[in-house]
Protein backbone atom coordinates (compact mmCIF):
# COMPACT_ATOMS: atom_id res chain seq x y z
CA UNK A 1 0.00 0.00 0.00
CA UNK A 2 1.48 3.30 -0.76
CA UNK A 3 2.46 5.84 1.67
CA UNK A 4 -0.10 8.02 -0.03
CA UNK A 5 -3.02 5.70 0.49
CA UNK A 6 -2.32 4.59 4.58
CA UNK A 7 -2.49 8.29 5.34
CA UNK A 8 -5.63 8.68 3.45
CA UNK A 9 -7.48 6.08 4.64
CA UNK A 10 -6.55 6.55 8.09
CA UNK A 11 -7.45 10.37 8.18
CA UNK A 12 -11.00 9.17 6.81
CA UNK A 13 -11.53 5.86 8.55
CA UNK A 14 -9.57 6.34 11.78
CA UNK A 15 -10.88 6.74 15.12
CA UNK A 16 -11.70 10.25 16.55
CA UNK A 17 -12.41 7.93 19.70
CA UNK A 18 -13.29 5.32 20.71
CA UNK A 19 -16.75 5.11 20.30
CA UNK A 20 -16.63 7.42 17.06
CA UNK A 21 -15.24 6.83 13.82
CA UNK A 22 -14.27 9.89 11.25
CA UNK A 23 -16.85 10.70 9.47
CA UNK A 24 -15.61 9.13 5.82
CA UNK A 25 -17.55 10.97 3.14
CA UNK A 26 -17.10 14.20 5.04
CA UNK A 27 -13.35 13.88 5.58
CA UNK A 28 -12.90 12.56 2.02
CA UNK A 29 -14.65 15.63 0.55
CA UNK A 30 -12.64 18.06 3.54
CA UNK A 31 -9.07 16.70 2.10
CA UNK A 32 -10.28 16.90 -1.94
CA UNK A 33 -13.01 19.24 -2.84
CA UNK A 34 -10.71 22.44 -3.17
CA UNK A 35 -8.06 20.91 -4.61
CA UNK A 36 -9.82 18.69 -7.69
CA UNK A 37 -9.88 19.63 -11.24
CA UNK A 38 -13.02 18.22 -11.60
CA UNK A 39 -15.32 18.06 -8.88
CA UNK A 40 -18.06 15.08 -9.35
CA UNK A 41 -18.00 14.26 -5.81
CA UNK A 42 -21.36 17.06 -4.90
CA UNK A 43 -24.51 15.26 -4.28
CA UNK A 44 -26.81 18.67 -4.84
CA UNK A 45 -27.48 20.89 -7.77
CA UNK A 46 -24.73 23.51 -8.69
CA UNK A 47 -25.01 26.74 -6.19
CA UNK A 48 -26.60 30.12 -7.55
CA UNK A 49 -25.09 33.35 -7.14
CA UNK A 50 -26.27 35.59 -4.23
CA UNK A 51 -27.17 38.01 -7.27
CA UNK A 52 -29.31 35.32 -9.29
CA UNK A 53 -31.65 34.74 -6.24
CA UNK A 54 -33.33 38.57 -6.81
CA UNK A 55 -35.60 36.21 -9.52
CA UNK A 56 -36.35 34.55 -6.51
CA UNK A 57 -37.72 37.33 -4.46
CA UNK A 58 -34.33 38.77 -2.88
CA UNK A 59 -34.00 42.34 -2.32
CA UNK A 60 -30.14 42.24 -2.33
CA UNK A 61 -30.18 46.44 -1.38
CA UNK A 62 -32.18 45.15 2.11
CA UNK A 63 -29.34 43.33 3.15
CA UNK A 64 -26.96 46.06 3.59
CA UNK A 65 -29.23 47.66 6.45
CA UNK A 66 -30.18 44.68 7.91
CA UNK A 67 -27.92 44.76 11.79
CA UNK A 68 -25.77 41.38 12.01
CA UNK A 69 -27.34 40.27 15.51
CA UNK A 70 -27.51 36.95 16.95
CA UNK A 71 -31.12 37.30 15.64
CA UNK A 72 -33.51 34.12 16.40
CA UNK A 73 -31.76 31.15 17.94
CA UNK A 74 -34.59 28.73 16.96
CA UNK A 75 -34.48 30.66 13.38
CA UNK A 76 -36.96 33.83 12.44
CA UNK A 77 -41.17 33.45 12.76
CA UNK A 78 -40.64 34.49 8.78
CA UNK A 79 -38.56 31.82 8.05
CA UNK A 80 -40.27 29.17 10.18
CA UNK A 81 -43.62 30.29 8.98
CA UNK A 82 -42.10 29.68 5.72
CA UNK A 83 -40.58 26.40 6.33
CA UNK A 84 -44.11 24.82 8.04
CA UNK A 85 -46.33 25.88 4.93
CA UNK A 86 -44.31 23.68 2.68
CA UNK A 87 -45.53 20.80 4.62
CA UNK A 88 -49.44 21.71 3.83
CA UNK A 89 -50.72 22.31 6.97
CA UNK A 90 -49.54 19.06 8.90
CA UNK A 91 -47.55 21.29 11.14
CA UNK A 92 -47.20 25.20 12.55
CA UNK A 93 -44.29 27.83 12.29
CA UNK A 94 -43.63 26.33 16.02
CA UNK A 95 -42.97 23.06 14.84
CA UNK A 96 -40.04 24.17 12.72
CA UNK A 97 -36.76 24.82 14.50
CA UNK A 98 -34.08 26.51 11.93
CA UNK A 99 -30.80 24.49 12.00
CA UNK A 100 -26.94 24.97 11.11
CA UNK A 101 -27.66 22.87 7.48
CA UNK A 102 -29.55 19.59 7.94
CA UNK A 103 -26.18 17.96 9.33
CA UNK A 104 -26.81 20.34 12.56
CA UNK A 105 -30.45 18.68 12.38
CA UNK A 106 -29.01 15.41 11.94
CA UNK A 107 -27.10 15.84 15.61
CA UNK A 108 -29.63 18.02 17.48
CA UNK A 109 -32.32 15.14 16.39
CA UNK A 110 -30.62 12.45 17.23
CA UNK A 111 -29.41 13.69 21.03
CA UNK A 112 -33.10 14.49 21.15
CA UNK A 113 -34.69 11.15 20.63
CA UNK A 114 -31.88 9.07 21.98
CA UNK A 115 -30.93 8.05 25.70
CA UNK A 116 -28.37 5.53 26.52
CA UNK A 117 -28.90 1.86 26.12
CA UNK A 118 -32.03 2.52 22.95
CA UNK A 119 -32.18 0.20 20.19
CA UNK A 120 -32.01 2.52 16.84
CA UNK A 121 -32.99 1.13 13.17
CA UNK A 122 -30.76 2.44 10.79
CA UNK A 123 -31.27 3.15 7.16
CA UNK A 124 -27.64 2.22 5.70
CA UNK A 125 -26.01 2.63 3.52
CA UNK A 126 -26.84 6.36 3.73
CA UNK A 127 -24.70 9.57 4.23
CA UNK A 128 -23.60 8.23 7.13
CA UNK A 129 -23.58 10.68 9.67
CA UNK A 130 -26.08 8.76 11.96
CA UNK A 131 -24.97 5.40 11.50
CA UNK A 132 -21.36 7.11 12.87
CA UNK A 133 -23.05 9.14 15.64
CA UNK A 134 -25.42 5.99 17.05
CA UNK A 135 -22.51 4.58 18.97
CA UNK A 136 -21.10 7.83 20.42
CA UNK A 137 -25.10 8.37 21.59
CA UNK A 138 -24.75 5.39 23.72
CA UNK A 139 -27.42 3.36 21.40
CA UNK A 140 -27.89 0.03 20.10
CA UNK A 141 -28.10 -0.27 16.59
CA UNK A 142 -29.58 -2.68 13.87
CA UNK A 143 -28.65 -2.14 10.37
CA UNK A 144 -31.30 -1.93 7.92
CA UNK A 145 -29.24 -3.07 4.82
CA UNK A 146 -30.07 -1.67 1.13
CA UNK A 147 -28.46 -3.90 -1.37
CA UNK A 148 -27.48 -4.97 -4.98
CA UNK A 149 -29.06 -4.45 -7.46
CA UNK A 150 -32.14 -2.27 -6.50
CA UNK A 151 -31.16 -0.72 -3.40
CA UNK A 152 -34.29 -0.30 -2.35
CA UNK A 153 -35.39 0.19 1.54
CA UNK A 154 -35.85 -3.33 3.24
CA UNK A 155 -39.41 -2.26 4.12
CA UNK A 156 -40.28 -5.85 5.22
CA UNK A 157 -37.36 -6.57 7.82
CA UNK A 158 -37.61 -2.67 9.01
CA UNK A 159 -41.46 -3.25 9.81
CA UNK A 160 -40.19 -6.84 10.96
CA UNK A 161 -37.98 -5.64 13.32
CA UNK A 162 -39.85 -2.54 14.34
CA UNK A 163 -42.27 -5.08 15.44
CA UNK A 164 -40.20 -7.71 16.86
CA UNK A 165 -37.72 -5.11 19.10
CA UNK A 166 -39.91 -2.12 19.36
CA UNK A 167 -37.14 0.39 18.86
CA UNK A 168 -37.16 3.62 19.84
CA UNK A 169 -36.07 5.12 16.57
CA UNK A 170 -35.84 4.51 13.31
CA UNK A 171 -33.60 6.64 11.05
CA UNK A 172 -33.96 6.74 7.05
CA UNK A 173 -32.69 8.81 4.09
CA UNK A 174 -35.07 9.02 2.06
CA UNK A 175 -34.85 10.17 -0.95
CA UNK A 176 -31.25 7.92 -0.31
CA UNK A 177 -28.23 9.28 -0.27
CA UNK A 178 -26.19 7.25 -2.02
CA UNK A 179 -28.59 5.08 -3.77
CA UNK A 180 -31.10 7.88 -5.08
CA UNK A 181 -33.82 5.74 -4.42
CA UNK A 182 -37.33 7.14 -2.69
CA UNK A 183 -40.26 4.97 -0.87
CA UNK A 184 -43.53 5.22 -1.70
CA UNK A 185 -46.19 6.68 -0.33
CA UNK A 186 -47.98 3.61 0.33
CA UNK A 187 -45.17 2.11 1.61
CA UNK A 188 -44.55 4.92 4.20
CA UNK A 189 -48.09 4.85 5.15
CA UNK A 190 -47.71 1.18 6.32
CA UNK A 191 -44.54 2.13 8.30
CA UNK A 192 -46.00 4.71 9.65
CA UNK A 193 -48.78 1.96 10.97
CA UNK A 194 -46.41 -0.13 12.44
CA UNK A 195 -43.85 2.40 14.15
CA UNK A 196 -47.29 3.82 15.61
CA UNK A 197 -48.25 0.56 17.26
CA UNK A 198 -44.31 -0.37 18.32
CA UNK A 199 -44.32 3.67 19.71
CA UNK A 200 -41.35 4.00 17.54
CA UNK A 201 -40.38 7.33 16.25
CA UNK A 202 -39.55 7.43 12.57
CA UNK A 203 -37.01 10.26 11.93
CA UNK A 204 -36.52 11.10 7.79
CA UNK A 205 -33.62 12.72 6.78
CA UNK A 206 -35.58 14.46 3.74
CA UNK A 207 -32.66 16.89 2.32
CA UNK A 208 -33.58 15.54 -1.29
CA UNK A 209 -37.16 16.10 -1.12
CA UNK A 210 -38.34 17.81 -3.60
CA UNK A 211 -35.79 16.48 -6.13
CA UNK A 212 -37.87 13.70 -7.15
CA UNK A 213 -37.84 12.96 -10.87
CA UNK A 214 -41.07 12.05 -11.51
CA UNK A 215 -42.84 15.05 -9.72
CA UNK A 216 -43.74 16.72 -6.69
CA UNK A 217 -43.92 14.04 -3.74
CA UNK A 218 -45.10 14.85 -0.28
CA UNK A 219 -43.26 14.68 2.52
CA UNK A 220 -43.13 11.48 5.03
CA UNK A 221 -44.45 13.84 7.92
CA UNK A 222 -47.52 14.94 5.75
CA UNK A 223 -47.70 11.68 4.64
CA UNK A 224 -47.36 9.71 8.36
CA UNK A 225 -48.45 12.90 10.30
CA UNK A 226 -46.24 14.52 13.45
CA UNK A 227 -47.27 11.83 16.30
CA UNK A 228 -44.50 9.55 14.29
CA UNK A 229 -42.53 11.28 11.70
CA UNK A 230 -40.21 13.76 12.47
CA UNK A 231 -38.55 15.51 9.12
CA UNK A 232 -35.30 16.66 8.40
CA UNK A 233 -34.43 18.58 5.30
CA UNK A 234 -32.79 22.38 4.03
CA UNK A 235 -31.54 24.24 1.25
CA UNK A 236 -28.05 23.00 0.72
CA UNK A 237 -29.13 20.07 -2.17
CA UNK A 238 -32.39 20.89 -4.22
CA UNK A 239 -32.27 24.49 -3.85
CA UNK A 240 -28.30 24.94 -4.80
CA UNK A 241 -27.70 26.55 -1.72
CA UNK A 242 -25.29 25.16 0.81
CA UNK A 243 -23.18 28.16 1.49
CA UNK A 244 -26.58 29.75 3.40
CA UNK A 245 -25.74 26.96 6.10
CA UNK A 246 -29.73 26.78 6.45
CA UNK A 247 -31.49 23.13 7.36
CA UNK A 248 -34.33 22.33 9.66
CA UNK A 249 -36.57 19.62 12.02
CA UNK A 250 -40.06 19.39 11.34
CA UNK A 251 -42.00 17.36 14.05
CA UNK A 252 -44.31 17.95 17.10
CA UNK A 253 -43.67 21.02 19.52
CA UNK A 254 -42.11 18.50 22.13
CA UNK A 255 -39.80 16.98 19.96
CA UNK A 256 -38.75 20.69 18.57
CA UNK A 257 -38.46 22.21 21.76
CA UNK A 258 -35.82 19.42 22.89
CA UNK A 259 -33.98 19.41 19.63
CA UNK A 260 -33.88 23.39 20.42
CA UNK A 261 -31.96 22.85 23.39
CA UNK A 262 -29.81 20.87 22.67
CA UNK A 263 -29.28 23.46 19.94
CA UNK A 264 -28.00 25.70 22.91
CA UNK A 265 -24.52 23.30 22.97
CA UNK A 266 -23.88 23.80 19.25
CA UNK A 267 -24.94 26.24 17.22
CA UNK A 268 -27.14 28.79 19.49
CA UNK A 269 -28.63 30.37 16.09
CA UNK A 270 -28.58 30.34 12.55
CA UNK A 271 -26.50 32.99 10.77
CA UNK A 272 -28.86 36.00 10.72
CA UNK A 273 -28.08 36.51 7.20
CA UNK A 274 -28.52 33.11 6.26
CA UNK A 275 -31.85 33.58 7.74
CA UNK A 276 -32.78 36.68 6.32
CA UNK A 277 -32.08 34.95 2.57
CA UNK A 278 -33.76 31.79 3.00
CA UNK A 279 -37.00 33.53 4.35
CA UNK A 280 -36.79 35.80 1.10
CA UNK A 281 -36.30 32.63 -1.44
CA UNK A 282 -38.64 30.13 0.53
CA UNK A 283 -41.78 31.53 -0.86
CA UNK A 284 -44.14 28.74 -2.40
CA UNK A 285 -43.77 30.25 -5.73
CA UNK A 286 -39.66 30.28 -5.66
CA UNK A 287 -39.84 26.77 -3.91
CA UNK A 288 -41.29 25.10 -6.91
CA UNK A 289 -38.97 27.27 -9.47
CA UNK A 290 -36.21 25.83 -7.51
CA UNK A 291 -36.88 22.70 -7.31
CA UNK A 292 -38.05 22.90 -11.06
CA UNK A 293 -34.44 23.62 -11.86
CA UNK A 294 -33.41 20.91 -9.86
CA UNK A 295 -34.65 18.44 -11.68
CA UNK A 296 -34.04 19.94 -14.97
CA UNK A 297 -30.33 20.09 -14.45
CA UNK A 298 -30.42 16.18 -13.25
CA UNK A 299 -32.33 15.12 -16.05
CA UNK A 300 -30.07 16.81 -18.71
CA UNK A 301 -27.00 14.96 -17.03
CA UNK A 302 -28.60 11.68 -15.99
CA UNK A 303 -29.48 11.64 -19.94
CA UNK A 304 -25.65 12.91 -20.59
CA UNK A 305 -24.46 10.16 -18.55
CA UNK A 306 -26.45 7.26 -19.53
CA UNK A 307 -25.08 7.92 -22.82
CA UNK A 308 -21.52 9.14 -22.65
CA UNK A 309 -20.95 6.03 -20.18
CA UNK A 310 -21.22 2.07 -21.03
CA UNK A 311 -22.46 -0.04 -18.41
CA UNK A 312 -19.92 -2.69 -18.51
CA UNK A 313 -17.41 0.83 -17.61
CA UNK A 314 -20.27 1.75 -14.53
CA UNK A 315 -23.00 -0.08 -13.98
CA UNK A 316 -25.53 2.77 -12.62
CA UNK A 317 -28.28 2.42 -10.65
CA UNK A 318 -30.87 4.92 -12.25
CA UNK A 319 -32.09 7.36 -9.33
CA UNK A 320 -35.40 8.25 -8.98
CA UNK A 321 -34.14 11.77 -6.91
CA UNK A 322 -30.97 13.49 -5.63
CA UNK A 323 -28.32 15.20 -7.95
CA UNK A 324 -25.81 11.69 -7.76
CA UNK A 325 -25.91 8.41 -9.38
CA UNK A 326 -24.56 5.10 -7.33
CA UNK A 327 -22.45 3.17 -9.89
CA UNK A 328 -20.84 -0.30 -9.69
CA UNK A 329 -17.54 -1.07 -11.08
CA UNK A 330 -17.84 -4.25 -12.28
CA UNK A 331 -14.35 -4.40 -13.18
CA UNK A 332 -12.60 -3.40 -9.72
CA UNK A 333 -13.32 -3.47 -5.78
CA UNK A 334 -11.22 -1.56 -4.46
CA UNK A 335 -13.19 2.17 -5.29
CA UNK A 336 -11.45 3.62 -3.05
CA UNK A 337 -7.61 3.17 -4.16
CA UNK A 338 -9.56 3.82 -7.61
CA UNK A 339 -10.71 7.52 -5.98
CA UNK A 340 -6.96 8.22 -5.56
CA UNK A 341 -5.73 7.53 -8.83
CA UNK A 342 -7.95 9.61 -10.20
CA UNK A 343 -7.88 12.11 -8.44
CA UNK A 344 -3.53 12.00 -8.33
CA UNK A 345 -3.33 11.07 -12.22
CA UNK A 346 -6.41 13.40 -13.49
CA UNK A 347 -7.55 16.18 -10.46
CA UNK A 348 -10.84 14.16 -11.22
CA UNK A 349 -12.54 13.84 -7.46
CA UNK A 350 -15.76 11.08 -7.46
CA UNK A 351 -17.03 9.29 -3.74
CA UNK A 352 -15.80 5.61 -3.16
CA UNK A 353 -17.92 3.67 -1.82
CA UNK A 354 -15.78 2.44 1.11
CA UNK A 355 -17.37 5.80 2.64
CA UNK A 356 -20.69 3.68 2.17
CA UNK A 357 -19.89 0.47 3.89
CA UNK A 358 -20.35 -0.73 0.00
CA UNK A 359 -16.70 -1.17 -1.85
CA UNK A 360 -16.93 -1.50 -5.60
CA UNK A 361 -19.02 1.41 -5.91
CA UNK A 362 -18.85 5.16 -6.52
CA UNK A 363 -21.36 8.05 -6.15
CA UNK A 364 -21.04 10.51 -9.01
CA UNK A 365 -22.46 13.50 -8.94
CA UNK A 366 -24.67 14.82 -11.99
CA UNK A 367 -25.71 18.13 -10.27
CA UNK A 368 -23.35 20.14 -12.55
CA UNK A 369 -23.91 22.64 -15.01
CA UNK A 370 -24.72 20.79 -18.36
CA UNK A 371 -22.06 22.39 -20.05
CA UNK A 372 -19.16 21.71 -17.57
CA UNK A 373 -20.71 18.26 -17.06
CA UNK A 374 -20.20 16.89 -20.36
CA UNK A 375 -16.80 17.40 -20.76
CA UNK A 376 -15.97 16.36 -17.15
CA UNK A 377 -17.81 13.05 -18.19
CA UNK A 378 -15.28 12.21 -21.34
CA UNK A 379 -12.34 12.65 -18.78
CA UNK A 380 -13.91 10.77 -15.75
CA UNK A 381 -14.63 8.10 -19.07
CA UNK A 382 -10.98 8.81 -19.89
CA UNK A 383 -9.55 7.97 -16.84
CA UNK A 384 -11.32 5.00 -15.93
CA UNK A 385 -10.52 3.60 -19.18
CA UNK A 386 -7.43 4.12 -18.79
CA UNK A 387 -6.93 2.48 -15.16
CA UNK A 388 -9.04 -0.61 -16.54
CA UNK A 389 -6.51 -0.84 -18.64
CA UNK A 390 -3.99 -2.24 -16.57
CA UNK A 391 -2.34 0.33 -14.74
CA UNK A 392 -4.52 -0.96 -11.63
CA UNK A 393 -5.38 -4.33 -12.42
C1 LIG B 1 -28.66 12.87 3.38
C2 LIG B 1 -27.88 14.08 3.83
N1 LIG B 1 -28.22 14.67 4.98
C3 LIG B 1 -27.57 15.75 5.42
C4 LIG B 1 -26.52 16.30 4.70
C5 LIG B 1 -25.85 17.53 5.22
O1 LIG B 1 -26.14 18.61 4.39
P1 LIG B 1 -26.29 20.10 4.85
O2 LIG B 1 -25.82 20.21 6.25
O3 LIG B 1 -25.48 20.90 3.90
O4 LIG B 1 -27.77 20.41 4.74
C6 LIG B 1 -26.13 15.71 3.51
C7 LIG B 1 -24.98 16.23 2.74
O5 LIG B 1 -24.47 15.63 1.83
C8 LIG B 1 -26.82 14.57 3.05
O6 LIG B 1 -26.51 13.96 1.92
Amino acid sequence: MSAKRKEVEERISGNLREDLGAFCLERWQSLHENYAAINLSESGVFPLKLSELEDFGLRLDELKHLELGYGWTRGSPELRERISVLYNGEIGKDEVLVTAGSAEANLVTAMSVLKEGDLALVDVPNYMQVPGLLPFLGARVLELKRSSPAWKFPIDEAIRLIQENKPRVVFICNPNNPTGQVLGNAELEELGDVARKAGTILVFDEVYWGSELNGEKPSALEIIGKDVAISISGLSKVYGLPGLRIGWIAGRREVIERAWSFKDYTSIAPSMLSDKIASSVLSLDSVKKLRERARRIVRRNLELFTSKVSRDLLDAVIPEAGAFIWTKVPWFKDTLGLSLELFSRRGILVNPGECFESPGFLRIGIGQKSEDFSSSLEKLVEGLVELRKGHLL
